[in-house]
């Protein structure tokens, strides 16, 4: 076992040198390699000097920043440079050429990577259950090279062929074994085995030993049979939380580890703390095979969503939301990331989506020129807009009735239907009929998730499936398609699509395209968080990798 500083230190060394699996994917320092972003890193680190060429730093000062901004000194390495990685900023250090593996002091070097550009890590990931491809995403974004996605939705696969052109897209369902077999045989190439396999039974049963084996939830089993077969170096399962409760996390624990051949944790996260302006817990198992000796990683977040909150403060007019930020020691930092709308590693509904506010209601057209659009307002903002053309695709606002538009008028940012006055819960408002008529003449449960208004200072309710989960915060009205995955975190690069055959087909949801297309988003893991699995994997990967060649 290496030494704690040894080991907290080697991502870095890893990191520094570029060192990636294979030694033609993984060129060493590069002096033509593009400068850093010195605006962003300067944001970040505004100790870090430029010096013509280099950036450098006297050994022992160089030092990593978590997503809280606590920086954790490495007293003896020497320093490379600062690179700003999705929510995190990563300082770099380079080992010594003759002890390698281990800090050296003194010299200058050379920042090798450039702020939010995907630069190749050499690893490999193929996707199953990919929906429109969320993981995929997220390891893209950190390097990896996606080699393919499986689904048994035709429009999801469809979205994902849209979007990673270099993969191969089954669609299948995966219990078939010609869908399984071809799964397979990428699956056998990757180095990382992703996936979030449906659990939908998860939260209408109490007893778990039936519950994992109804047939909709024992669909992670074939993600089990496909890493058990294909041996990759390490996997990421993805699910829900209800899961974690009900005591099923032991016996997947168990089934993944697969008699020992992987080391398993499992984390419940949140993606708000890794910069996704939603919140949503999700269960993580992270693997890596027993050959590589390596814990699997803890993905470390900003813990933003332990210390905010949204309060309600019922008034004699009016009531009103505030968001609230507990008092304890990284609270001031927390309530300061929270309002800068140049800081990306805690992101609220309005730094996400407002310059989209204008978006026009009921317009047949699903895209619209940026021209049109105001110049971006926050760092997510133009970072969402990066490798972008000029057109923005899947803007439609979805048209609202309007008895929904009176009560969205009638509930506070942030509220819900229990903000609702006693007339606006009468069934129908402005004499128009629509959906069921419950007889009561009062707004029945079933419609009270329908009334929820994002707040713009604070993170975006979770998304689910549909497109009226929750209405914008200052106009009444639904949110895009485009909105939805910037609050999830997809790029605006990433288009969502259907596959053109009309009508029923083999694994289609019932709904049409524009609810598949909601459908798909809500169903994503949001990129951001996946790219931290990416981030924290790609760096056990490469430390076993710069071990082993140095063994
Ligand atoms: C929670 S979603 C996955 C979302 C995806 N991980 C992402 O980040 O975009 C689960 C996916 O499993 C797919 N699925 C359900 N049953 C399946 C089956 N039998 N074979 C293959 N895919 C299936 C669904 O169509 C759905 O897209």
């Amino acid at each position: 076992m290496l030494p704690a500083f040894a080991r907290a230190t080697m991502h870095a060394i890893a990191e520094a040198a570029d060192i990636g699996p294979e030694p033609a994917a993984a060129p060493g320092l590069n002096r033509t390699r593009p400068r850093p972003d010195l605006q962003a890193l300067t944001r970040v680190a505004p100790r870090v000097r430029r010096r013509s060429s280099t950036w450098s730093r006297e050994a022992g000062s160089a030092f990593e920043a978590d997503s809280a901004g606590d920086r954790r000194p490495f007293p003896a390495i020497q320093w490379l440079g600062a690179v700003a990685q999705g929510p995190y900023l990563r300082c770099m250090a380079k080992a010594s050429p003759k002890k390698r593996g281990y800090p050296a002091p003194g010299g200058r070097a050379r920042v090798v990577r450039r702020v939010s550009e995907p630069s190749p890590s050499g690893y490999s990931v193929v996707d199953l259950f990919s929906g429109a491809g969320g993981i995929s995403e997220g390891f893209r974004q950190e390097g990896y090279r996606v080699l393919g996605g499986s689904d048994v939705d035709p429009d999801a696969v469809a979205t994902f062929a849209l979007n990673f052109p270099g993969a191969e897209a089954v669609c299948g369902d995966i219990r078939n074994a010609k869908t399984r077999d071809r799964v397979k045989a990428i699956a056998e190439r990757a180095d990382v085995v992703v996936g979030g396999p449906p659990c939908q039974a998860f939260s209408q049963v109490r007893n778990y030993s039936r519950m994992i084996d109804d047939p909709r939830n024992s669909l992670y089993r074939e993600f089990v049979r496909v890493v058990a077969d294909a041996v990759p170096k390490a996997f990421v399962m993805e699910n829900v939380t209800g899961l974690d409760q009900m005591g099923a996390r032991e016996q997947m624990l168990a089934d993944l580890e697969l008699g020992g051949e992987y080391q398993v944790r499992a984390q419940v996260v949140d993606a708000a703390d890794f910069g996704v302006p939603q919140t949503r817990k999700r269960l993580l198992f992270l693997g890596v095979h027993r050959s590589l000796q390596a814990e699997p990683p803890v993905l470390q977040g900003s813990a933003a969503t332990a210390s905010v909150t949204l309060v309600r403060f019922p008034g004699p007019r009016r009531t009103r939301y505030q968001v609230v930020v507990q008092e304890n020691v990284l609270s001031h930092r927390i309530f300061d990331t929270l309002r800068d709308p140049e800081d990306v590693r805690i992101v609220t509904a309005i730094q996400a989506i407002s310059d989209l506010a204008g978006l026009p209601v009921g317009r047949r057209e699903d895209e619209i020129g940026y021209s049109e659009l105001p110049e971006p307002e926050s760092a997510y903002q133009r970072m969402m807009r990066e490798g972008t053309g000029t057109e923005l695709k899947n803007v439609q606002v979805p048209r609202i009735n309007a008895d929904t538009a009176l009560r969205l008028k009638g509930v506070p940012e942030g509220g819900n239907y229990r903000d609702l006055s006693e007339e606006l819960l009468e069934r129908y408002l402005t004499g128009q009929r629509w959906g069921q008529d419950n007889g009561s003449g009062r707004l029945s449960r079933r419609h009270f998730y329908a009334y929820r208004r994002l707040h713009p200072d604070v993170w975006a309710w979770t998304l689910n499936t549909k497109g009226d989960s929750v209405y914008h915060y200052r106009h009444p009205r639904s949110l895009s398609v485009r909105e939805f995955a910037r609050l999830q975190s997809f790029p605006d690069r990433f288009v969502f699509a259907t596959d053109p055959r009309k009508g029923m087909i083999a694994g289609r949801h019932d709904g049409g395209p524009a609810h598949s297309r909601y459908r798909q988003v809500g169903n994503a893991v949001p990129p951001l968080l996946a790219r931290a699995a990416a981030a924290a994997l790609r760096d056990v990967l490469r430390v076993k990798a710069v071990m082993a060649r140095s063994a």
